[in-house]
């Protein structure tokens, strides 16, 4: 016999201990027990052996070629152990090296102040609806009863989007949008941006406005009354003046201009020095809210019997509250996005 079976299980016990990759390996299965290789060949030979040692020398050869497979699957597997634990060496992350720390956000004044006056309407059962900032004319004045030559449509200031369409001037439509499609009773608010041609410390071309109303089949005017009062004095303090002006809007008659206490001077239009207050410029009020019982026009418009339902109507301005309450004189510091400013009121 040109090797004896010892021989050829020790070179084979060699040659895989020298592979490192698995591609050596497959080389040496090849090499083997391919096609060609050592022990197929050895295997192949066995017709020619005589036939009282073929069995002995057969049970050999599938026990050495047994012992090669194991031996093979054997390395194979140390060497994926052998990477694990390099990878695991080499790619350690140092758990112990500071991060870089995200900062924080915090919400915006605004909607700080936008959240805390909805919440005291979400208590007193109000409900939120929505409406779109590019408004038709229709919604933002036809319906309003501010007819195309009516003089009301130039204290707004419009932007003009294109032909029939503008940048909402106020979030009084969307009182028309969910009459259209609703019957009494109806208690919503409607917060949003609005849009008006208007810019120094305290106008900004877009702002915001909280809008509300109340329809059903006997509101009257203390009804109003008596819901804003409680309003201002949950937004404010509980003990503030609230005063009614007469005033006018043509979507609704009466209307009125409602006034709180100031909140800097407590009313007394003067600082303890005897300075006029800078927040009421010594008037001792700040005007806060438009309001008013809802015109029977506009109900007409969308389809209500003015003779059956009522309802009054209120809208106040986001920015004018914040500042009033943070003591904020510069409106556009809400919208310089200056993190100095922001941050203080995390
Ligand atoms: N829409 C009015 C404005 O923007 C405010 C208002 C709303 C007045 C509802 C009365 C009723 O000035």
């Amino acid at each position: 016999m040109e090797e004896s079976l010892q021989a050829v299980r020790e070179e084979i016990l060699g040659r895989i201990g020298h592979c490192t990759t698995d591609q050596e390996i497959e080389q040496l299965r090849v090499e083997y027990v391919g096609r060609k290789g050592k022990l197929t060949l050895l295997l192949r030979g066995l017709k020619d052996i005589p036939s009282e040692q073929r069995p002995q020398r057969g049970a050999e050869l599938n026990e050495l070629r047994g012992f090669f497979e194991a031996e093979i699957e054997a390395r194979l597997k140390a060497l994926k152990r052998g990477e694990k634990e390099r990878i695991l060496r080499e790619e350690r992350v140092d758990i112990t090296l500071p991060g870089n720390r995200s900062e924080r956000g915090g919400v915006h004044p605004l909607m700080l102040v936008m959240d805390e006056i909805i919440d005291v309407f979400l208590r007193m059962g109000f409900e939120v609806a929505r409406g779109p900032d590019i408004e038709d004319d229709y919604h933002n004045f036809e319906a309003l009863n501010m007819p195309k030559d009516h003089p009301a449509r130039d204290m707004q200031d419009t932007f003009f989007v294109s032909g029939d369409h503008v940048l909402r001037t106020h979030t009084s439509p969307v009182q028309i949008r969910v009459m259209e499609r609703r019957k009494p009773p109806l208690q919503v608010i409607v917060p949003g941006a609005v849009y008006r041609h208007d810019d120094d410390a305290t106008h900004s071309p877009m702002f915001h406005q909280v809008e509300g109303f109340m329809v059903d089949s006997h509101i009257s005017f203390s009804d109003l009354k008596g819901v804003l009062t409680h309003v201002l004095r949950q937004i404010f303090e509980e003990k503030a003046g609230v005063r009614f002006r007469p005033s006018f809007f043509p979507f609704t008659e009466p209307s009125a201009e409602i006034d709180i206490q100031c909140v800097l001077c407590s009313g007394r239009g003067r600082t303890g020095e005897g300075q006029l207050c800078r927040v009421c410029k010594g008037s001792a009020w700040l005007e806060i809210l438009g309001a008013g019982m809802i015109d029977p026009a506009v109900f007409r418009f969308v389809g209500y019997d003015p003779e059956k339902v009522s309802g009054f109507a209120f809208g106040m301005g986001v920015e004018r509250i914040a500042m009033l309450k943070f003591g904020i004189e510069d409106i556009r510091l809400f919208f310089q996005n200056d993190l100095r400013f922001l941050k203080q009121f995390r």
